[in-house]
């Protein structure tokens, strides 16, 4: 595996690749890779003829409370890992590569209604952040797939939106999210927490997955589900952001036309902030109670 530092020197090696006709899968990251991050690899793997990951912890999408400073840097452990995988390019620029000019003139890409909900009520500026590296990325990369995991379900949809919005020619690719054997979603933010959060821990994917029950069910309205949810993640010792039940393709609320929806929560156990989801399909005839 190569490891490209600059924008020029990844390009050059991308060039080549695509000279000799290859076709590109990108898995753009922040690092500190785990199994969920290297199941992407391997579908970038399955579906191209040369996997690209990047590791880039971006300053952009955190805000100046959060964790940029603390956010875990294992840059030769993660060489490790995507050259097992067999991914051929590495990009790991430092930041002034990445934002060579001051941050407050930098353009910025913003999908504006998707990015002001939910995750992004709690983390103003995040998703821009996201979205601004992401286009970025895509354009040093040029590539014809880009591998993201469904665990950032809201990002994922901020990323299609912004592909189909700026007709970028890349084809976005989710995959399902990888769990610990209890269900607790991988995430490198996991290790934030102590022995006895990580034993809580695993109530947020068995909170939606009793309402993925409930609203299959159709007994409640979906704010009384919501609402029940939130009381079980606060008695478990969770804050929650919010728990939401949406429409998941378009993440507004469900209408009666709705086909499958979505139950996404972010909560926090102490300082470490967990976001979850899980799908539900709806059927053709659904009958919400309105409220
Ligand atoms: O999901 C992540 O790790 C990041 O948001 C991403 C997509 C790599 C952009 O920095």
């Amino acid at each position: 595996m190569q490891t490209c530092t600059t924008i020029a020197e990844l390009r050059a090696a991308i060039r080549e690749q695509k000279n000799s006709g290859y076709s590109i899968a990108f898995v753009p990251t922040m690092g500190n890779l785990h199994e969920g991050h290297l199941n992407l690899m391997r579908r970038a793997r399955a579906i191209s003829d040369c996997a690209v990951a990047s590791i880039f912890v971006n300053p952009l999408q955190f805000s100046p409370l959060e964790d940029l400073a603390s956010y875990p840097r294992t840059l030769e452990a993660d060489q490790a890992s995507l050259s097992s995988e067999g991914v051929a390019l590495l990009f790991a620029p430092p930041v002034e590569e990445m934002y060579p000019r001051d941050h407050d003139s930098q353009t910025i890409v913003s999908v504006p209604k998707l990015a002001n909900v939910l995750c992004g009520v709690h983390r103003p500026g995040h998703f821009t952040g996201v979205t601004t590296v992401v286009a970025k990325l895509f354009n040093i990369v040029a590539p014809d797939f880009a591998v993201f995991g469904e665990k950032d379900y809201q990002q994922l949809a901020i990323i299609r939106r912004m592909c189909a919005d700026l007709s970028l020619l890349i084809e976005i690719v989710g995959v399902p999210t990888t769990r610990a054997a209890d269900g607790l979603a991988l995430s490198s933010r996991n290790h934030y927490l102590s022995a006895a959060e990580r034993k809580i821990a695993p109530a947020l994917r068995a909170t939606l997955l009793a309402l993925k029950d409930k609203l299959t069910q159709q007994q409640d309205s979906i704010t009384a589900l919501e609402k029940e949810g939130e009381t079980y993640l606060q008695s478990a010792g969770f804050k929650p952001d919010y728990l939401a039940i949406r429409d998941a393709q378009t993440l507004g609320v469900i209408a009666e036309n709705s086909s499958e929806a979505v139950i996404l929560a972010a909560a926090m156990l102490g300082k470490t902030r967990l976001i979850d989801n899980v799908t539900v399909v709806l059927g053709s005839a659904n009958s919400w109670p309105p409220k």
